[in-house]
């Protein structure tokens, strides 16, 4: 970024950036558009490294910073690390290097939205196995609700389930009854699905834990801290102006970003509208 400050007015026109491993963020960036329908957004999905959640928290720090200046270099007012593996891995570092515009993740609204939904202070986290072994989660929620209990478990597969757009079918289930299994002993009465590619195979999960536990995702806590940032900093941008733009970018893949990216994003996704870039 340039050594001057951009002054407020011309600096809210600009888009938000919002970055993910693959296709998970558009969960994120689906909550976010509701929110903020005046909004423009640049999305990137750093398809050729995913996943990140098998990965360690030094290289997925590594990659989130590469990510993360492409977007800041191309001009943004704030940036949504829509990855919880990445938030986990690489938010101090990302908001220390980006001081001069809101940088968010998705775990701490993730666990605000869980510490919400439980009353018994039980709260199963479901995540990759990255965000799992940094204890993130568990510590956010133990910051809001020091008598909480909680239970993470590391499910790498649903994210290639959920790149694949498997969303259903005895693949799906097999996997989820047998990642949470755990659960049954545990006895939690919510459960956070703490990674953006999860809220796919949100039936096939609720159907494994049965009834009476509440499923809930960082996607709408997190739309609602963007919009309370940047009205704190005066950055929204003036109803009524310049038609909002989503622009999409893909490290790769970009046409199986397109097919299976709608379902994230709940709107479908043009063949062809998706940037291919190289970090
Ligand atoms: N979507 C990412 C998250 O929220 C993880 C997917 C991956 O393993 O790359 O953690």
């Amino acid at each position: 970024m340039s050594d001057s400050p951009v002054p407020a007015a011309r600096l809210s026109e600009r888009p938000i950036g919002v970055f993910d491993s693959g296709v998970g963020g558009l969960t994120v960036l689906r909550a976010l558009r509701a929110e903020l329908p005046a909004e423009s957004f640049i999305y990137l999905g750093d398809t050729a490294r995913l996943p990140y959640g098998t990965k360690s928290g030094h290289t997925v720090a590594r990659y989130a910073l590469q990510a993360a200046d492409e977007l800041v270099e191309g001009g943004i007012k704030c940036l949504v690390v829509a990855c919880n593996t990445a938030s986990a891995a690489a938010l101090p570092a990302l908001q220390q290097r980006y001081a001069e515009i809101p940088v968010i993740g998705v775990i701490e609204p993730g666990a605000r939205a869980a510490c919400a939904a439980s009353r018994s202070g039980r709260i199963a986290v479901l995540a990759t196995e990255s965000t799992v072994r940094g204890g993130a989660y568990t510590q956010a929620i133990a910051r809001l609700r020091p008598d909480a209990r909680v239970t993470a478990i590391a499910c790498a597969v649903f994210v290639a389930l959920a790149e694949e757009g498997w969303t259903d079918g005895a693949v799906v289930e097999a996997a989820a009854s047998r990642y949470l299994a755990p659960l049954r002993a545990a006895g939690p009465d919510a459960l956070v699905l703490g990674c953006t590619h999860f809220p796919v195979l949100g039936q096939a999960i609720a159907a494994a834990v049965g009834p009476g536990l509440r499923i809930v995702d960082s996607a709408a806590t997190t739309a609602a801290a963007v919009r309370q940032e940047l009205a704190t900093r005066d950055l929204l941008r003036s109803v009524g102006g310049d038609t909002p733009v989503v622009e999409l970018l893909a490290t790769d893949g970009i046409e199986r970003f397109a097919a299976v990216g709608g379902r994230f994003l709940g709107a479908p996704i043009a063949p062809g509208t998706v940037e291919l870039i190289d970090l």
